[in-house]
């Protein structure tokens, strides 16, 4: 995420990686050194119970600022999930290791503080040739991955919190309820943005059809619609492909006026070159 830096990316030897940790140093008090997993990234988000553990379909979030997945990391500027509940680039045992994984981590959790964890377990994992490696769980949904799975939810979201909430409330509950669509996801975000975001830029949203702005950073400023903060505004729209779904996404990106903002604008690019060769 934000503030990662990855060797053969953003620098390559030791001695850069000492400058680079002497520089973080002198603002932060740690800093966290970790193996590097070489694959596809993806995310899965997982209720627990506390014993429970039941997974949500797969999505790829695009963690880096520019087109082409180069230059800074940062929160994520977009994402997609398919309707198969997984991702073209994995194979079963990779998503059965992030579940298990998982379900070891709540297990431990419960163990090791005497209560059970309830409540989302949202794993980035990376996918290497030798099976999933985990990176981080967050106790929340992803941002921009929940906008996504979001616009394809069919049942009824509170009641399948409640169960995550009570307990043994997810023994019976098998995959929540996704209608068979694409869903891919634009963030748009400030100027500035992942460094220091500019605020107080105005913005206008003109018809987006069928897609969804799910606001993020904004702020009401004399009746204006205003940007407040690094990721402002997700674009979400739904297609019978990834590159439709796409399509409609920068359709809906583009009546948007919002000057002081910017895009990248290439999400699913991986997908969508796949459906390509696929078609061919
Ligand atoms: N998309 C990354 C996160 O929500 O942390």
């Amino acid at each position: 995420g934000k503030g990662v830096l990855v060797q053969g990316d953003h620098f390559s030897t030791k001695d850069e990686a000492l400058g680079l940790c002497r520089r973080i140093l002198k603002d932060t008090a740690s800093v966290l050194i970790e193996e590097k997993f070489d694959g596809e990234e993806f995310s899965l988000q997982c209720l627990c119970d506390g014993k429970t553990v039941v997974g949500t379909p797969l999505v790829q979030d695009h963690k880096r600022r520019f087109d082409g997945d180069c230059g800074p990391n940062t929160g994520g500027m977009g994402s997609y999930s398919l309707p198969d509940h997984s991702m073209p680039f994995l194979r079963p045992s990779d998503i059965e290791e992030g579940l298990e994984i998982t379900r070891r981590v709540a297990a431990a959790l419960w163990e090791e503080t005497g209560s059970p964890y309830k409540g989302v377990m949202y794993g980035g994992f990376i996918a290497t040739k030798n099976g999933a490696r985990l990176l981080e769980y967050n106790a929340r949904f992803g941002d921009p991955e929940c906008q996504v799975l979001m616009m394809r939810f069919e049942g009824d979201l509170v009641e399948l919190l409640l169960a995550a909430a009570t307990d043994g409330g997810l023994a019976n509950v098998n995959r929540p309820r996704l209608s068979d669509e694409y869903a891919l996801t634009v963030v748009m975000a400030a100027k500035g943005y992942p460094g220091t975001p500019e605020k107080g830029g105005h913005i206008r949203i003109g018809n987006v059809g069928a897609a969804r702005v799910f606001h993020a950073g904004t702020a009401v400023n004399d009746s204006q619609l205003v940007a407040n903060g690094g990721r402002v505004l997700n674009i979400t729209a739904l297609g019978s492909s990834v590159t439709d779904a796409q399509a409609a996404a920068y359709a809906a990106v583009d009546a948007i006026d919002f000057p002081s903002g910017f895009c990248r604008r290439d999400i699913g690019w991986r997908e969508v070159v796949r459906e390509r060769s696929d078609a061919e």
